[in-house]
């Protein structure tokens, strides 16, 4: 006897170049049932994260998901059964489910939602993964300094708004790059930044010239192609200054990877580039949430959500995601 209330989304077929709605199909499926040690979830909100896209290429160290598999996805979900020692019916969890409405897990990789996170899908957005990746990225790779100033890309997404928000909260000038007069406005105005440059209808190496003649201190990429090409290569970069390379977007529809740039000019100016990776501080979660959600719960963090409705507009929505359509961190909602 089996029930197929369950809903997933899986891939149908190997991806190339820019993923389409038919690269994944919606599925009605069996409910897991739980077992010892397990506990059973149902999925309210669901993560779209770029990274999955470099995971359906294999270039990510996570493991390559296959046709027929479940698309990778964090979650915030409820516990709906458990014979789990430590998770409860009715508790709120946030754990890797993958785009699935129901889960069993073992518990191993999920934790409290914290009363801070809210509304709830935060914890998935600018007070989770995305919202981390800005606050050690800047904080401890880039080493922010109070006068510095800061540059970043996709300034209006998850990791980019939170970037140039740590930046102003700390004292520093934040300047953002985003794709279209919408994002920009939305950048300044709510989000606060210092000044964002439309790199779609905008020379940033000109806008550069202007809004930093002395160079930037920190340029937190999160696209690379043409747009790092030009902080460096444009000898956009301050004496000392440190590029952190966090996102590769613009490559992760590309079959290979793109030539390097020549990055000669980093000599001249000392210039450092170094690598962010958030999972290294799973570990410290705990201290960025003791200092985002005061700020966050004072108002001093914007931010904006992307939201589809239901599974089956899940996949529409990644590929919106991919095509850098998306205006803020991006959802999906199974409420
Ligand atoms: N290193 C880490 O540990 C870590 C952790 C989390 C995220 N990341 C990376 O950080 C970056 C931002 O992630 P997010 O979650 O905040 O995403 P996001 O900003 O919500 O979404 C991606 C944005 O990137 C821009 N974009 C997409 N395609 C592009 C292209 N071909 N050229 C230039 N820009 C493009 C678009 O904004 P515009 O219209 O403004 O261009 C799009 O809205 C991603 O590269 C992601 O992989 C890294």
């Amino acid at each position: 006897m089996t029930s197929r209330d369950n809903e997933r989304v899986v891939l149908a077929r190997d991806l190339v170049g820019t993923p389409e709605p038919d690269d994944f199909r919606y599925e009605l499926c069996e409910r897991p049932v739980v077992g010892p040690g397990q506990m059973l979830v149902e999925a309210e909100w669901l993560s779209l994260d770029p990274y999955v896209r470099a995971l359906l290429s294999g270039r990510h160290f996570l493991r390559q998901p296959r046709a027929g598999d479940v698309l990778p996805a964090r979650s915030v979900a409820r516990v709906v059964d458990s014979r789990h020692a430590v998770f409860s019916i009715g508790d709120r969890v946030v754990l890797e489910t993958g785009l699935q409405r129901r889960t069993v897990s073992n518990g191993d990789d999920a934790w409290l939602l914290h009363p801070g996170h809210s509304p709830a899908s935060t914890a998935l957005g600018i007070l989770g993964m995305p919202g981390m990746t800005a606050y050690f990225g800047m904080l401890d790779v880039a080493q922010l300094k109070a006068g510095d100033t800061v540059l970043v890309s996709a300034a209006s997404g998850p990791v980019g708004s939170m970037v140039g928000q740590i930046a102003r909260i700390k004292g520093a000038r934040a300047i953002g790059i985003a794709g279209g007069p919408h994002k920009c406005t939305w950048t300044v105005r709510e989000a606060r930044f210092d000044a964002c440059i439309d790199y779609k209808n905008e020379s940033v190496d000109q806008r550069l010239r202007e809004l930093a003649p002395r160079g930037v201190d920190i340029y937190f990429d999160n696209t690379g192609g043409e747009i790092l090409n030009t902080v460096v290569m444009g000898r956009h970069l301050a004496m000392h200054g440190r590029v952190i390379l966090c996102g590769l977007i613009t490559q992760y529809n590309l079959k290979d990877a793109p030539n390097g740039p020549n990055l000669g000019p980093l000599m001249a100016c000392r210039g450092k580039i170094l690598p962010m990776v958030v999972y290294d501080y799973e570990n410290r979660r705990e201290e960025f949430l003791r200092a985002a959600i005061p700020w966050f719960e004072s108002g001093q963090l914007a931010y904006r959500e992307d939201v589809a409705e239901g599974l089956d507009n899940a996949a529409a929505q990644f590929c919106k995601l991919m095509r850098g359509e998306n205006f803020g961190k991006t959802l999906v909602r199974l409420l």
